[in-house]
């Protein structure tokens, strides 16, 4: 029956203290009464009989009532959370082991009818209306397990860059100078001074390798792009490294293993969750190649895109050579023009970069190089690239510290993600994604 206050008192006490979790019945239950909490995702009223579906973080259990408890029932919207209390006997259902003979239902939290999208996905949403109502969105398996999916590799992340000796920091994200140059800065009114968003933490993770040697940081970082597209966002996800004594080459192989072990781990511990994602695509690698900045120039030559030397390589040129290397490859060696102030070149040939970006098909994933370490020739570097010496004076002095020669790269945590979950647009794995037009919720 539907319980009044006081009984629900009891029971509220009873479920904190026994609750089980859908996942975790089986036949070794039967004949147990047990306590569950969770939300009314199905009922199946049949008149004598009916049937509820009820979903708590482990997945669905199936209960089954009658007389009073029915009735009951059928006051209740669907998706409210109810406390349910029975016995475990055996079922006919295809998809349980189990069912619950419901013997007991509270009411703890009313949902309105209609939701305004419909969380088990049976009623289709755009993916604005989606977003809109995402608290809700996340009630869906398939989407909650994007979010558990990110979580889970954050932590595989910072288990092999600890392995790695590097040390987690935290940076400014209130910055009084731009790091990366560029237009695509937000800027706001700081008590009297003028500040920024961090595009990055460049600057801040060059001048940690002076003291902590290996750093990184995983953080939000902001770019005013204006283009819309389903791989830009104003607000995104990056983890940075930073290392010194290391060369572009030896980022490039911590890339290539921290990507290799995160998605293997996926598949042995994580593979009922990826499952989930469809991800056809088979991203397992056991090796991603590194091709010249110059040799894409000459493939795309041969397929008819014609791209000159130190000109960026367009969207329809990365689409073009995503089709060559359909999975991860890195673009290495990239003109110096192209690249930031504080990216190395090459001795004997200075137009090159030791540079790389990792690529997935045409989507990069992550940016990186060893840098300029010597104060005299960074200070020309910003000069050529139309940068004031003078904003970065902070940084520079850091350089006549003992400044040692060091590499590093920023991953695109969200992009990447898209990729594990295969995911097309990058909305779909951030929880409150920014753009031009979405500032909530
Ligand atoms: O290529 P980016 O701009 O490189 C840097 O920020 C350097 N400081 C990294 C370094 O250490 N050299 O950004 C790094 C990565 C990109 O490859 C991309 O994956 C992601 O961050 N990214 C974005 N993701 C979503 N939305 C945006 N607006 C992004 N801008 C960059
Ligand atoms: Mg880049």
């Amino acid at each position: 029956m539907l319980l009044r206050s006081q009984e629900s008192n009891r029971l509220q006490h009873e479920y904190s203290m026994n609750r089980r979790f859908a996942s975790s019945i089986d036949k070794n239950h039967i004949g147990q009464n047990l306590t569950f909490i969770g939300w009314l995702e199905d009922f199946r009223d049949m008149g004598k009989i009916g049937f509820i579906s009820v979903r708590d973080m482990t997945g669905n259990f199936q209960g089954v009532l009658t007389g009073e408890l029915l009735s009951g029932l059928r006051e209740i919207p669907r998706q409210s959370v109810i406390v349910v209390n029975g016995t475990i006997q055996d079922t006919r259902a295809e998809n349980f082991q189990v069912e619950v003979r419901v013997e007991k239902v509270e009411l703890l939290s009313r949902a309105i009818n209609p939701l305004p999208i419909d969380p088990t996905g049976r009623v289709k949403s755009s993916l604005d209306n989606r977003l809109d109502s995402r608290a809700l969105d996340l009630r869906n398996f398939k989407i909650s397990n994007i979010f558990r999916t990110r979580s889970y590799v954050l932590h595989l992340i910072r288990k092999f860059l600890y392995s790695k000796m590097f040390v987690e920091v935290n940076t400014p994200k209130i910055i009084g100078t731009a790091t990366e140059g560029g237009a695509d800065l937000f800027g706001f009114e700081y008590f009297s001074k003028k500040a920024f968003l961090a595009q990055s933490p460049q600057l801040y993770k060059e001048q940690l390798t002076l003291g902590l040697e290996r750093v990184f940081e995983i953080s939000s970082y902001f770019r005013a792009e204006p283009s819309h597209t389903v791989r830009h966002l104003s607000e995104f996800v990056s983890v940075d490294l930073e290392a010194a004594f290391l060369q572009y080459g030896d980022i490039m192989d911590i890339v290539q293993d921290l990507i290799i072990s995160t998605i293997n781990d996926l598949y042995v511990h994580y593979d009922k969750q990826m499952a989930y994602f469809e991800n056809k695509q088979d991203i397992m690698v056991d090796k991603i190649p590194r091709i010249t900045y110059e040799k894409c120039l000459e493939d795309l030559k041969s397929l008819g895109e014609k791209i000159e030397f130190g000109d960026d390589l367009s969207d329809p040129a990365l689409k073009k050579l995503g089709e060559i290397y359909s999975k991860f490859y890195f673009i290495i060696d990239w003109p110096t023009k192209l690249k930031p102030f504080y990216i190395l070149e090459h001795d004997k040939k200075s137009e090159f970069s030791r540079s790389f970006d990792l690529q997935y098909g045409y989507l990069e994933i992550v940016s990186g190089g060893t840098r300029e370490h010597d104060s005299e020739r960074l200070k020309n570097k910003l000069l050529e690239k139309g940068l004031n010496p003078k904003s970065f004076s902070d940084h520079l002095q850091t350089f006549e510290w003992g400044m040692p020669p060091h590499s590093g790269c920023g991953l695109g945590f969200d992009r990447f993600i898209m990729i594990l979950t295969n995911s097309t647009n990058i909305r779909e794995v951030v929880l409150y994604p920014r753009d031009t037009e979405r500032l909530s919720p």
